[in-house]
């Protein structure tokens, strides 16, 4: 298993180009399952979660093809086996959002039940009830999903009882191919819906409102092929400024949209970070003498949860008293043990944590837990003394596209080893 060595000390300076959104590039993928024709998709990251979707799409009996660092075509023509098995889904909980398209398309799905996982119990009963609601008939059997809907969905008024995004989009996904409009209200406003109503748009379906509350689709026959570019990683993004920050450094990221980033510039300016934005490109310096803020989790536009935990890294080297609370999941607390055994004086209770800084950390064996929790580990490494050992760097793989290669050439002493 790779683990990533670091050593701590240096200020990170130069350029990091962005790279495409993991949590767009997935929902994209499914979508390919709508239609016939081939699908082109622009700036799909390698990381591993787009791996586990492309095998996914594959044993649908999808033709995906990518060839060196150019666009990923898929062409779903014909889908001989219109199902998620549990060996997919168990390692990616995403994998669920093949749900919508498949019963669109074909009139059935069966889809694994996506398990825990390390950050909360992570359900997916709000996308059952609504395509109940559009017409499916739902079975839980043997840990799977089972959707029928052989006369295909109808259009129909639903209402998220909690904001869910990857939920959102699957019902995006499923009423597109609907008879009749559908109202989704209470959805998701994040950038990576947007993203995913514009290909789906190209591909001939008639949505209105996607990146506010209340989405409204008129279903088609048809959907046809499209050629899309993915937006960049706003979440890859955040983490680059905030490694800038926490070593002192003087940091620009490239390719980056700034109006997606909102919540944590702010926060970072609150700081005492010094940001500014421009053209595709976010800059940040830091002295190094930061400012203890409070940063709550909230649905987009608020503070995203996927950086939670690297902004809690941030403030384990800022003066003061930092209040964290999440709200979102019910167990993202994964990387506080290990940023306290690297130094940090950091206690929970209940959805706070609470961190007293400044404190100097010291680098030590720490053991990532999930995707961003990683992240927070990283980052914490690259102000910590002396080495730190990453270990479980496959979390981090999962939705980082050579994190060590780019942070490396910012002057990051760090290395991958197996
Ligand atoms: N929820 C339910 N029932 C549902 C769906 C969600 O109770 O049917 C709850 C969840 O348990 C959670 C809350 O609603 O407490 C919000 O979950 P949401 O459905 O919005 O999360 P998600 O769609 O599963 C996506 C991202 C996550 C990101 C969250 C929140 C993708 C592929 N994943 O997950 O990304 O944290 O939205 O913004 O888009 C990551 O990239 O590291 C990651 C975990």
């Amino acid at each position: 298993m790779d683990k990533f060595s670091i050593r701590g000390g240096t200020p990170l300076k130069g350029e990091i180009a962005i790279s495409g959104s993991k949590n767009s590039g997935l929902p994209a993928l499914a979508a390919c399952l709508l239609t016939d024709q081939p699908v082109v998709l622009h700036r799909v990251p390698r990381v591993r979660d787009i791996r586990t979707m492309k095998s996914l799409l594959a044993s649908t009996g999808a033709k995906v093809d990518r060839r060196g660092s150019g666009p990923l075509s898929v062409q779903a023509e014909r889908i001989i086996r219109p199902e998620a098995p549990y060996d997919l889904v168990k390692t990616m909980r995403a994998s669920s959002l093949v749900l919508g398209p498949l019963v669109a398309r074909t009139g059935r799905a069966r889809v694994s039940l996506p398990g825990g996982c390390a950050i909360g119990a992570r359900p997916i009963n709000l996308h059952m009830r609504a395509l109940e609601q559009l017409g499916a008939r739902i079975r839980q059997e043997h840990g799977y999903v089972e959707a029928e809907a052989p006369e295909g969905l109808h259009g129909a008024a639903i209402h998220f009882d909690r904001i869910t995004v990857t939920g959102t989009e699957d019902l995006m996904m499923a009423a597109v191919l609907a008879k009749g409009e559908t109202i989704l209200e209470n959805a998701a406003r994040e950038p990576e819906v947007s993203d995913l109503a514009e290909l789906l748009t190209r591909m001939g379906a008639q949505i209105q409102g996607a990146g506010t509350s209340t989405i409204h689709i008129q279903g088609v026959d048809h959907l046809g092929g499209a050629e899309h570019t993915i937006i960049p990683d706003r979440i890859e993004a955040g983490t680059f400024l905030i490694a800038g920050a926490i070593t002192g450094g003087d940091i620009t990221v490239t390719g980056a949209i700034a109006e997606h980033l909102t919540a944590l510039l702010l926060k970072l300016g609150e700081a005492g970070v010094e940001v500014d934005t421009g053209g595709g490109r976010i800059h940040v310096r830091s002295s190094g003498s930061l400012r203890a803020v409070d940063a709550t989790t909230e649905e987009y536009p608020g503070f995203p949860t996927d950086l939670q935990a690297q902004f809690m890294a941030l403030m384990t080297q800022a003066e003061g008293i930092s209040f964290i609370t999440e709200t979102i999941f019910e167990n993202r607390f994964m990387h506080v043990p290990e940023l306290v055994r690297m130094g940090a004086n950091i206690r929970i209770e209940g959805r706070q944590a609470i961190v007293a800084g400044k404190r100097d950390l010291s680098g030590a064996g720490v053991i990532a837990s999930d995707l961003r929790a990683s992240a927070s580990l990283v980052l914490a490494g690259l102000v910590a003394k002396g080495e730190t050992i990453v270990d479980r760097v496959y979390h981090i793989d999962r939705g980082y596209e050579k994190i060590e290669g780019k942070l490396m050439r910012a002057g990051a002493q760090i290395r991958r080893f197996d």
